[in-house]
């Protein structure tokens, strides 16, 4: 049988890959610290478990835009989080922020721009609606932030009516946050270089600080998407949305009739059990809250920790990633044949058990000795219970024994990798 030619390229998610591989070496009985894969250790609150079990019997197609109840709890969780005139007409929900982003690449026009180091589907979604993409790679020293130079710039170097920016704040893979200064200073060059954004904020609600913004606040052109995936621990219920300005009116037009043309609807009884995560339940509240204590602590313990080891990285500030450099290293390594970020990881992989993503895999310059490091190798469960009990005079330090000692042990072994290159 033919394949289409054009898929040739196409290679299997470099996230979901390294989790097949951590999970053999784990089978066969080698020590594996899963600093790859970035799925959220949290359980999905119990009221949400519940309303699931409560609406397992509801068996009928939904809506395509999806259930107005819970559409109008998220327009109306959005509009007060990021400021913004949501109703519920303006709210799509899909299975997945993913399969929604590629359903907006597919229907706007334009190539995409893309700052990177970026997540790694966006990519590959572009390729697969046969867009181009204006790579804009980012610097350490911006926090490997997009600048309003290098927006202008890219634009200027190409000859469209009408750009596409995907924005992913608290960002995957870094773990930064733009702030609201930066935002307005993006906005006003979309504006004059009529570009459409993307906002990915589906780790919104794992920001460590109150300072998370939405460009869509300063910006109408701008289209957010979401989920439950992260915050809630819900990835395999597959529920996403995404909030369109009332002004882009038509382009919910066109994501309706592309959603009634593919998924139909998003699983029904999901769709209810969704609704009390956009309620302001105290469980889901404290959830929340403690889920961003324990990440925000576990990554400034490792920020310090790597940055003892003089692997630097942003300041961790939201989500749960770290975009890791070994530059400090590079002679060293490079004695031993390791030139490449994809040389760098599969050699920790084997030597020590340490998992993480190569920088190359988010569109990072091959010889760029980066890394994603997904602190999420702890049980989270477990976690929100200690956390509710723990006494908080304990230095981060035993804070991290207690609540994440795998994750200690792992960079125990990686100092003692590094002091015997
Ligand atoms: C940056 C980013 N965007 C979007 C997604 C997709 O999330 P979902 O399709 O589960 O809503 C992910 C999940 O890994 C992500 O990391």
């Amino acid at each position: 049988m033919k394949t289409h030619p054009y898929l040739a390229g196409l290679v299997h998610s470099a996230t979901l890959h390294i989790n097949e591989v951590s999970a053999k070496r784990f089978a066969s009985g080698q020590q594996v610290y899963r600093w790859g894969f970035g799925q959220s250790p949290f359980p999905v609150p119990q009221i949400m478990v519940e309303t699931l079990r409560e609406f397992a019997s509801e068996k009928s197609y939904l809506e395509v835009q999806g259930l107005r109840l819970l559409r109008e709890k998220i327009a109306a969780y959005s509009a007060a989080k990021i400021h913004c005139p949501y109703q519920a007409e303006n709210i799509l929900i899909g299975p997945g922020s993913k399969q929604l982003i590629f359903q907006l690449l597919l229907a706007i026009e334009g190539p995409l721009l893309l700052p990177t180091p970026s997540w790694v589907s966006y990519g590959p979604q572009a390729h697969l609606v046969h867009k181009p993409i204006i790579k804009i790679p980012t610097s350490a020293e911006h926090d490997y932030k997009v600048t309003p130079g290098q927006l202008v710039h890219a634009c200027n170097s190409q000859l469209f009516s009408q750009y596409i920016l995907i924005l992913n704040s608290p960002n995957n893979p870094v773990g930064n946050i733009y702030s609201a200064n930066e935002l307005q200073k993006l906005a006003k060059v979309a504006e004059v270089h009529n570009i459409i954004i993307i906002s990915d904020e589906i780790y919104g609600d794992l920001s460590f600080e109150e300072n998370y913004h939405s460009i869509a606040s300063f910006y109408d052109q701008t289209i957010v998407t979401s989920g439950i995936s992260k915050w809630a621990g819900a990835g395999g219920w597959r529920l996403g949305y995404c909030c369109l300005n009332p002004s882009i009116e038509s382009l919910t037009k066109i994501m309706n009739k592309i959603s009634s043309e593919t998924f139909t609807s998003v699983s029904a009884p999901v769709q209810f059990a969704a609704v009390p995560a956009f309620e302001k339940h105290d469980q889901i509240i404290s959830s929340k809250k403690q889920s961003i204590n324990i990440l925000h602590t576990i990554g400034n313990h490792i920020h310090k920790s790597l940055l003892d080891m003089h692997i630097k990285s942003p300041k961790p500030q939201g989500g749960f990633y770290l975009f890791i450099d070994f530059e400090y290293y590079r002679r060293i390594l490079f004695k031993q044949g390791i030139e490449t970020s994809k040389m760098l990881c599969a050699t920790l992989l084997e030597q020590t058990g340490i998992a993480l993503l190569p920088g190359s895999v988010f569109f990072r310059d091959p010889s760029e000795l980066t890394a994603r490091l997904a602190y999420v190798d702890f049980d989270g469960q477990q976690a929100l219970k200690l956390e509710r009990t723990i006494d908080k005079n304990l230095t981060s330090a035993e804070y991290m024994l207690s609540i994440a000692p795998k994750i200690v042990e792992g960079l125990e072994v990686l100092k003692t990798w590094l002091n015997n290159l």
